[in-house]
């Protein structure tokens, strides 16, 4: 029918899921929106009451600035949270498959295709209770061509004369900006197949959006080149990352400074400012997963040196990690066993309490095999998740030995009094201006600093009597006296 969407059912309460529906839903108060989760925790938190001392909903699932007050103003008014995923399926019209896509770590492509389990299971749920005809919108990230599946999945299973449309509309928001980047996204791209029912689909798709984003930055397309988009903008993303944490590596072998020549480059309107800081390396949930994937088809098109090209982003990352933590290491007299040293900021970046593929775990794990005292402060990340990220699952009493090992600090100066050494691998405000000067005070000495993500100013630390060493600057910046 041509009736505009009504009701609209998200699947999966997650990072990407709840965010987007809940800006939906604030932004189209005609439009019920439900979203639902078979993981009854994170539902009973996403339904959570608000702090009785400060009146916000400060035990959300998911941290995102701006998005506790827009939940507490849509919840329960057309925008609710539930267990009852076939109820909110039959009742909608409109459905966001937006469930999680892991990478597999067993069977045919592990370590590279994307786990698809949860895509299909929710498919057949959606062709076992639909009574009537629907829209269905695939958003989490997708292998290309996985709406041909889906249709399949629903045509055989589905009830007769019923009509389902599937959509691609990737989700290109950042974790940490997640509502701003809502509001106000760069572009909303909607896949459809060229049919005039699927060209209906997403007509109806984009009505919805349309009520906040400009009709010219919602941009159609057939669906696979919208599913592979997805996969392409964040491969790119992350090769300028791997492309600039290659150039850090050059600069401080040279005596460059890569703060500059990122500077230099992105004056070249062709190349862009953005998304060149150098760092001790990319995390998050999407680049790693959706580059192994890339590869993965690459792969299996029978296209090898595609894959290897791409496959080397991730190398390149797994590298700028590896030669941090060595270089912590050898600076610190070839040693650090022992040695207490405060990691400060174990989120993969500022804003979010997501820990997923964070680089500081990774630091973490290398700094532990080399028998280091570490204390972590996070302002975000709960100290469970910490230690689940930092032990190997399955090993006997490696919690037991990490909590002897890694302490968690309440804040920054708590975690730096007594260490030797100060690794910064969050890029968190609140490290710009800290009391530096009390810390240095507090610690053994000499007192040395790594800056993972070059966030404090590494003059005036050094002044204060640190040994500054940060990502991508030469030598005799990092160390006057013995350049
Ligand atoms: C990314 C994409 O940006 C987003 O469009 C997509 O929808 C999901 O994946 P996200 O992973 O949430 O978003 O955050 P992003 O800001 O892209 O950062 C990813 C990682 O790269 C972080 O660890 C960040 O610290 C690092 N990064 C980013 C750098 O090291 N240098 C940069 O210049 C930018
Ligand atoms: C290049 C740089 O652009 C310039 O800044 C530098 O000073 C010298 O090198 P040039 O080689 O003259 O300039 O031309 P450019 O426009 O960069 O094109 C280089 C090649 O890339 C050409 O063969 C061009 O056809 C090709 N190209 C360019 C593409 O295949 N696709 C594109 O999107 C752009
Ligand atoms: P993302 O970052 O892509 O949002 P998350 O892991 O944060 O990923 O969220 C995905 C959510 O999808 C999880 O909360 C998971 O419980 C939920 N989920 C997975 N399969 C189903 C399903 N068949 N029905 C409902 N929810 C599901």
């Amino acid at each position: 029918s041509s009736s505009p969407v009504r009701r609209i059912c998200c699947i999966g309460a997650g990072y990407v899921g709840g965010p987007t529906c809940t800006v939906i839903a604030s932004k189209c108060p005609d439009i019920t929106v439900t979203i639902v989760d078979i993981n009854p925790v994170r539902i009973a938190a996403w339904n959570s009451p608000p702090n009785p001392k400060t009146g916000k909903l400060d035990d959300l699932p998911v941290y995102e600035p701006g998005l506790a007050d827009i939940v507490q103003t849509c919840r329960g008014r057309n925008l609710f949270f539930s267990t009852e995923v076939d109820k909110a399926i039959h009742e909608a019209d409109l459905i966001f498959v937006s469930v999680n896509t892991p990478t597999k770590t067993s069977g045919i492509g592990a370590g590279y295709a994307a786990d698809m389990h949860y895509v299909e299971s929710s498919t057949r749920r959606i062709a076992e209770v639909s009574t009537s005809s629907k829209i269905i919108v695939e958003k989490s990230t997708v292998p290309c061509r996985t709406a041909a599946s889906m249709r399949q999945v629903l045509e055989a299973n589905a009830k007769p004369g019923l009509q389902f449309d599937i959509l691609s509309n990737p989700e290109f928001l950042a974790e940490g900006t997640a509502i701003t980047d809502l509001e106000n996204p760069d572009r909303v791209l909607i896949g459809s197949l060229p049919t005039p029912e699927g060209q209906l689909a997403a007509r109806k798709l984009q009505d919805v959006y349309a009520r906040w984003v400009e009709r010219k930055r919602i941009y159609t397309t057939g669906l696979w080149s919208s599913e592979l988009s997805k996969l392409a903008a964040n491969a790119m993303l992350a090769q300028r990352i791997s492309s600039i944490n290659a150039m850090a590596a050059i600069c401080e072998a040279t005596g460059a400074d890569v703060t500059e020549v990122a500077h230099a480059c992105g004056l070249d309107k062709r190349i862009g400012p953005n998304f060149l800081r150098a760092s001790i390396g990319f995390g998050g949930s999407c680049f790693q997963k959706d580059i192994l994937n890339l590869v993965y088809l690459s792969e299996s098109l029978g296209l090898p040196k595609v894959a290897a090209y791409w496959k080397q982003v991730i190398e390149m990352n797994e590298y700028s990690k590896e030669r941090f933590a060595r270089k912590v290491v050898s600076t610190m007299f070839n040693t650090i066993t022992q040695k207490r040293v405060a990691l400060l900021g174990f989120a993969f970046k500022k804003d979010t309490g997501d820990t997923r593929e964070s680089p500081a775990a990774t630091i973490c794990k290398l700094f532990r095999q080399e028998r280091a005292q570490i204390t972590v402060y996070d302002p975000k990340v709960p100290h469970h998740q910490i230690y689940l990220d930092i032990t190997e699952p399955g090993v006997i009493d490696d919690t037991e030995a990490a909590k002897k090992q890694v302490q968690i600090a309440n804040s920054a100066v708590e975690a730096c009094a007594g260490a030797e050494a100060v690794v910064i691998a969050t890029e968190w405000d609140e490290f710009k201006t800290l009391d530096w000067e009390a810390i240095h005070a507090s610690m053994k000495k000499p007192a040395f600093l790594f800056d993972g993500r070059n966030v404090v100013d590494a003059k005036t630390l050094r002044k204060i009597g640190f040994r500054v060493h940060t990502v991508g600057r030469g030598p005799e910046i990092v160390d006057p006296v013995w350049a």
